[in-house]
């Protein structure tokens, strides 16, 4: 992806943002994009956001080294700016092969962004959020994957978090049920 030249948003970030956590893990989180703190340091989830997902998933008895992160775009785009559909539609097939080489057993997208694309779907978030679904990222094995709020959402509404962890616990039973002994 360091490569990736042809993609205008390489050329106003920083830094490339292209995973954290367990590549190995069972879970894959795709957020949204880089924030100002993730282009300064190369690393997803780094800011306030982050912060808040740490809690988030610590509240299910995951972290850092059980979850793997990485967002449907790699790079900042200019003040935080939507990126573009031609960005998108650039950077999707990047994102689904990050998940084919990274085979998770199940993904968790955070926020309307995410899940729109990857489920390809127009409905807004509050229609996606709290429904397992299965998608194929092109390597022909159903990945079950589950949409839920943004953590940048819950820190301007509050309120929400009830939501968002009703949906953390659906993925807790999931875990469980399928743990591999
Ligand atoms: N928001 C995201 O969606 N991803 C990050 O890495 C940081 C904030």
């Amino acid at each position: 992806m360091a490569k990736l030249d042809d993609c205008p948003l390489k050329h106003t970030a920083s830094n490339l943002c292209f995973a954290d956590g367990n590549p190995g893990a069972r879970l894959m989180i795709i957020g949204e994009a880089p924030g100002r703190d993730e282009d300064r340091m190369g690393v997803p989830f780094v800011g306030a956001d982050g912060q808040l997902l740490d809690k988030m998933i610590a509240s299910i008895g995951l972290d850092r080294a059980s979850v793997y992160l990485t967002n449907l775009l790699p790079w900042r785009p200019p003040g935080n700016r939507s990126p573009t559909d031609e960005e998108t539609a650039m950077l999707l097939p990047w994102l689904f092969r990050h998940v084919q080489l990274a085979k998770p057993e199940f993904v968790l997208l955070l926020g309307g962004a995410a899940a729109k694309l990857v489920l390809g779907s127009h409905d807004g978030i509050m229609k996606l959020r709290g429904r397992w679904r299965d998608v194929d990222f092109g390597d022909g094995v159903p990945r079950p994957v589950l949409a839920s709020l943004h953590p940048a959402y819950l820190l301007r509404s509050p309120a929400q978090k009830r939501l968002a962890f009703e949906d953390l616990l659906l993925l807790a039973k999931r875990l469980a049920s399928v743990a591999i002994k």
